[in-house]
């Protein structure tokens, strides 16, 4: 993504291992730095060039964006802020950590001039993308939803994963409704979730009270007014999450990737003033925000 970006350059990416993704990254000419001094002879026995350490990597750029797992990204701040480097974290981190939390269409302006910001998670990025598409249109009062999470990420279902179940979690709300309210606090939103067997994609589902009865053509012209909500329908054959993979990939996305909400237009439903409906979450490229 930052590569794409014609105001960005990727002057490097830092890692501590040497497994085929960071080889993948060096074969693609990609700088690779050793986020951690004792690990760069591994990463060289390995054939990985590796250009210095996180620290020579910092003194070269103006920002960072910090995709390492919960909790470590929390050490490394004071260190981004003494080389003075701006820093993205992720929603695996704390809001505490950075104090704000971050979706592009939400609150981009209160994010200028900090010195960090923390990207909320996939889910979390779809609800506030969803809920503030119908605030801002004047119909939301208040939300509740279930969401049905993925099991694991798809390049580590060798690693772990649920099979054949499914794990409701132990707290109403899931974490993903107050996550939301750091973005916008005025959100009325409850969420209940749950981890399927599945490994590509979430799955979520609505119910809606509105602030008055609206037709469901006026409730979709609210959604289409928001940036990166894309409409899938049964009556073309998206009738699952598998559809949708197979759609992204057909129209030669990279990777496969669906960075909009793909919200299902026709299974869409109001009943007076209550909405109902269901859409499928990408866990990855959703939260890359837009130019
Ligand atoms: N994967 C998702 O879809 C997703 C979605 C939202 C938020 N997150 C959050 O993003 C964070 C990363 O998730 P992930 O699934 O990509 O994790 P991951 O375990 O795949 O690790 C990410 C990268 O960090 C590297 N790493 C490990 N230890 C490191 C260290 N000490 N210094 C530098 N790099 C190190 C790993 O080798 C890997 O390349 C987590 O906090 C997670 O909660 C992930």
């Amino acid at each position: 993504a930052v590569k794409l970006q014609p105001d960005m350059e990727l002057v490097g990416v830092a890692d501590v291992v040497s497994d085929y993704r960071v080889q993948a990254g060096a074969m693609l000419d990609l700088p690779i730095y050793a986020s951690l001094p004792e690990k760069i002879e591994g990463m060289e026995a390995a054939g990985i060039p590796i250009k210095g350490t996180l620290d020579d990597l910092l003194n070269q750029v103006d920002a960072v964006v910090d995709c390492t797992p919960k909790g470590i990204g929390a050490k490394n701040l004071e260190r981004y802020l003494a080389a003075g480097v701006k820093a993205l974290y992720q929603g695996g981190e704390k809001h505490s950590l950075t104090g704000h939390s971050f979706v592009a269409q939400a609150n981009y302006e209160t994010a200028l001039g900090r010195d960090a910001t923390r990207i909320v998670s996939c889910n979390t990025t779809s609800t506030v993308r969803t809920l503030l598409a119908l605030y801002n249109a004047g119909l939301l009062k208040k939300a509740r939803g279930v969401l049905i999470r993925r099991a694991t990420d798809p390049w580590e279902s060798d690693h772990s994963g649920i099979m054949n179940t499914v794990i409701p979690e132990p707290h109403i709300p899931s974490h993903q409704g107050p996550d939301a309210q750091t973005v916008v606090p005025d959100l009325d939103i409850v969420t209940i979730a749950a981890k399927a067997s599945h490994t590509q994609t979430h799955n979520h589902y609505w119910v809606v009270e509105m602030t008055r009865g609206a037709s469901c053509d006026e409730v979709l012209d609210a959604f289409r007014a928001a940036p990166r909500i894309a409409f899938v329908r049964m009556q073309d054959g998206i009738v699952a999450l598998n559809s949708t993979i197979e759609l992204m990939k057909d129209l030669g996305r990279p990777r496969g990737d669906m960075w909009e909400v793909a919200l299902w237009e026709d299974v869409l439903t109001v009943q007076g003033n209550e909405l109902f409906y269901t859409y499928q979450v990408f866990n990855e490229a959703i939260v890359t925000p837009e130019k």
